[in-house]
């Protein structure tokens, strides 16, 4: 038996099956959601940079208009961006997301990356400034430099950061917080410094090709919720089959919902690929955001709990841990907090890609 919601620390439920919104483009984002609320999720996950909070607070409220939901049925997550970590931008940030979202509070408001970069002195970046070169303008939400790298703000680090956070909750402006992209020595460093609110929330990415046992224990220990990000692999990302620097395929040779064995039990339940993937996540004792815009996957994605895998049907998934990870971000591998460096020696996808540590570090 798998249930729908799991306790977060703070007391609150959480539906452990949302539905993301990175890459959701405006015009397919409001039927989405309506879509996506009307066939049973109640979990709504998205971020200022996905350029569609706009669309989704129209949604919300035409939602809550024609009675389908109430508002304290959902639970909505936001994340705070890594231009707005100064402690003077971050109420900001949640604020003109609220604003968007046309709500009064989130649910969840998680910092979205641990790397602070430049802000612009007072300027608390929005979606609208777009994403341009660091040195042509910097009011921007992606200020690299001329190599492609993202820039530093050496005055800002994540556990100043954090203390702002744990006042919004006091605020009223969001249920709880939390992060993500977050290593566990990361998650560790916010745990010893917070004063009243502990992270509920742990968003980070995994999926077959990446299980993250170790942090995924290591938040049941310290009552996290571990939020599984792509967690259907993230398909039809269009640069990891180009020659930039973000590129990398599986190397098992198959996308995660194409893969051969998970087909084969696919078949044996007459459910999608997607659907065993889930209910992986889900037997595995996790929580996850998986994204579609297409009605009738967004609907039928959410059909996972009629049926469960056996023990056998969940080993098969043991020997597909291979730890590629998709969205290592290679253009943030020279900021001193980039999150992954830890893990380089498992990471089996885009390692040349990481920028050798030991160059000096750009900072505006
Ligand atoms: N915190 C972070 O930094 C971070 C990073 C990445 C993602 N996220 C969150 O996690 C969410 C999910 O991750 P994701 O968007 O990277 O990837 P995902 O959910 O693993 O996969 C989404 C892709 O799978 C396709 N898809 C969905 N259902 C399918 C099905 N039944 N059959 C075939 N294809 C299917 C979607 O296409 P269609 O839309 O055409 O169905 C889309 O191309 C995001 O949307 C976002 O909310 C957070």
């Amino acid at each position: 038996m798998v249930e729908e919601y799991i306790e977060l620390r703070n007391g609150a439920k959480m539906p452990r099956v949302g539905l993301g919104t990175w890459q959701a483009p405006p015009d397919l984002t409001k039927a989405a959601i309506k879509c996506a609320v009307k066939s049973g999720y109640r979990l709504l996950d998205t971020a200022n940079d996905y350029s569609n909070e706009h669309v989704i607070g129209e949604a919300l409220e035409e939602l809550f208009s024609e009675g389908v939901v109430k508002r304290e049925e959902l639970f909505i997550q936001c994340k705070l961006w890594n231009t707005n970590h100064r402690p003077e931008h971050v109420k900001q940030d949640l604020l003109d997301t609220l604003h968007d979202l046309k709500l009064d509070y989130v649910d969840s408001f998680v910092i979205h990356w641990p790397q602070a970069v430049p802000s612009n002195g007072k300027y608390c970046a929005k979606r609208s400034d777009g994403c341009s070169l660091a040195h042509e303008s910097k009011k921007t939400m992606f200020p690299v430099d001329d190599d492609g790298y993202w820039c530093t703000d050496k005055e800002s680090h994540y556990v100043d950061t954090w203390a702002v956070m744990e006042t919004l909750v006091d605020e009223g402006l969001t249920r709880s917080i939390g992060l993500s992209n977050f290593n566990r020595r990361q998650v560790e460093e916010i745990l010893s410094v917070t004063k009243k609110h502990f992270p509920c929330v742990l968003q980070n990415e995994s999926h077959p090709y990446l299980h993250e046992l170790d942090l995924r224990n290591f938040c049941r220990i310290n009552r996290i919720a571990f939020q599984a990000y792509s967690a259907l692999g993230s398909a039809n990302r269009p640069w990891r089959n180009f020659g930039s620097i973000t590129s990398g395929a599986p190397k098992t040779g198959h996308e995660i919902l194409e893969h051969p064995d998970i087909l084969k039990i696919a078949q044996k339940y007459g459910k999608s690929t997607a659907n065993v993937v889930m209910r992986w996540h889900l037997q595995i004792g996790g929580t996850l955001v998986a994204k579609s815009t297409n009605p009738g996957r967004i609907e039928a994605n959410y059909k996972v709990w009629d049926f469960e895998l056996t023990q056998d049907e969940m080993s098969v998934f043991e020997e597909l841990n291979v730890g590629w990870r998709h969205l290592i971000w290679p253009e943030t591998s020279n900021h001193p907090d980039f999150p992954f460096k830890d893990d380089l020696p498992t990471i089996t996808s885009c390692r040349s890609l990481i920028r050798d540590f030991s160059k000096e570090v750009k900072y505006l």
